[in-house]
């Protein structure tokens, strides 16, 4: 496995991941995607959205405002309680997650299991009271800034899904147990970003709160363990000896859980959580009746029985998930490095040449190749610059799994050399072939 300084340079060199406001000197826990990043970042949303939605009959999208009414963190609970235990150095005056000073510590830690753990920056031991941060960002809608005005922007995806299950039953009287989905953006004022994409101030989540009756919750939560499961092995392609599932004990499971399995990863940065699955029982829909005033019970075609349906979450950062496909393709050979992305989730699937850029009879060959190509593949890339050393070179860095090129041999026979990114083979091709 590679350092997390190696991926963050390949990133930034060939245009992947860029620091936020770069220009300006960064903007703590932000990344920018460029050209690279962005078609990566679609194809895996692109992956999970065919596998969880598209391919099934029992999971809907929904598409909701990040700004959302104030009254919705009240009912979700996250006014009160999302928050991280935050605690001050006396000495240097730096900010530090407590329960991350020491690997052993859980949320629940105090100034006393500080007693001779140093500070990280100034080697000191003063530390202030451990107190409670509340994470949301807040903001303020419309002109006047006062309290009447306060917004957050949402700290997770799922309340806009929540907040939405009325909409959808009533319009589109699912049977249960069905699953609504979206995939977005949510935006948390992390007292420590760290470790590149890891742990963001904002960040993509891809979530499903799937419905279900109340006596079915431990059928359903298997199910949804196993094709998380699936789909990270055989979607997505990490090795199944990297993925480890964690029984979360019950001192560290979000308030609204009474389950959550942690799905953990081999990242360069260590072992630690990729995405997380969690029984919420009724606890938003009951929540959002009570302070809404409506009914949300779901009424059974058949028998008539209403009832408040329980929900399963499987929810996926996208972050975590690139982090973690591109610390598994990265290798350093002897003389190259490669990315080895499976191929339906490079960015690039052929690179066309010219051998030489200089000869316009192999440059209007390559050209009526790549539009041949292009009819057929949405994804090919050209590229003329440098000698064909260093072209293999930058489509191995960026994943490319084949790199066509145009040779005298082309304009005799309709032939091309195809030379593959993972065992740098080389084989000649017919054009029709390819
Ligand atoms: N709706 C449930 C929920 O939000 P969570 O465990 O707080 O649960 C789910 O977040 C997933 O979102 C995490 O497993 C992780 O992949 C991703 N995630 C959460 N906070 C993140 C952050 N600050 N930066 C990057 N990804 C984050």
């Amino acid at each position: 496995m590679t350092s997390l300084d190696n991926l963050v340079s390949l990133c930034k060199r060939r245009g992947f991941i860029f620091p936020g406001s770069d220009i300006y000197g960064g903007m703590a826990g932000t990344w920018d995607y460029g050209p690279l990043g962005v078609a990566l970042k679609r194809k895996v949303k692109e992956a999970w959205w065919n596998y969880f939605v598209e391919s099934r009959d029992d999971i809907f999208g929904v598409d909701a405002a990040i700004l959302m009414n104030p009254t919705t963190w009240v009912a979700s609970g996250h006014t009160k309680t999302f928050s991280d235990p935050l605690v001050e150095c006396k000495e240097c005056h730096g900010r530090f997650r407590a329960d991350k000073l020491r690997p052993d510590f859980t949320a629940n830690v105090s100034a006393d299991d500080l007693k001779d753990v140093p500070c990280p920056t100034c080697k000191k031991i003063a530390w202030s009271e451990v107190r409670p941060f509340n994470m949301m960002f807040e903001t303020h809608v419309g002109p006047v800034s006062d309290s009447s005005s306060v917004a957050y922007l949402r700290p997770e995806t799922a309340q806009g899904i929540f907040t939405n299950y009325k909409n959808v039953v009533d319009t589109l009287y699912p049977d249960l147990p069905f699953g609504l989905a979206q995939q977005g953006k949510a935006f948390r004022n992390e007292i420590s970003p760290r470790d590149f994409i890891f742990r963001d101030r904002e960040c993509e989540q891809m979530e499903i709160e799937y419905f279900v009756r109340p006596e079915n919750w431990e059928e359903e939560f298997e199910k949804l363990r196993k094709m998380c499961h699936d789909f990270l092995e055989n979607v997505i392609g990490l090795p199944e000896g990297m993925i480890h599932e964690e029984e979360v004990p019950a001192e560290d499971r979000a308030h609204y859980s009474k389950r959550t399995v942690d799905v953990n990863f081999d990242f360069p940065i260590g072992t630690d959580e990729l995405m997380g699955i969690a029984y919420r029982t009724d606890f938003d829909l009951k929540n959002i009746a009570d302070h809404s005033g409506k009914n949300l019970d779901y009424r059974d075609k058949i028998t008539g029985e209403t009832f408040l349906p329980h929900v399963i979450e499987p929810s996926f950062g996208v972050e975590r998930l690139l982090m973690a496909i591109l610390s598994v393709a990265y290798a350093e050979e002897k003389d190259r490095t490669v990315l080895r992305l499976p191929e339906s989730l490079a960015p690039y699937r052929f690179c066309v040449s010219p051998l030489l850029k200089n000869k316009p009879e192999l440059v209007e060959k390559a050209k009526e190749v790549h539009k041949k190509l292009r009819e057929k593949y949405i994804n090919v890339t050209w590229d003329d610059s440098g000698n064909i050393g260093k072209r293999y070179k930058k489509q191995d860095e960026i994943g490319t799994p084949y790199c066509v090129v145009i040779d005298f041999e082309t304009l005799e026979n309709n032939t091309v050399t195809v030379r593959s990114r993972d065992d740098a083979s080389q084989v000649r091709t017919k054009i029709s072939d390819l």
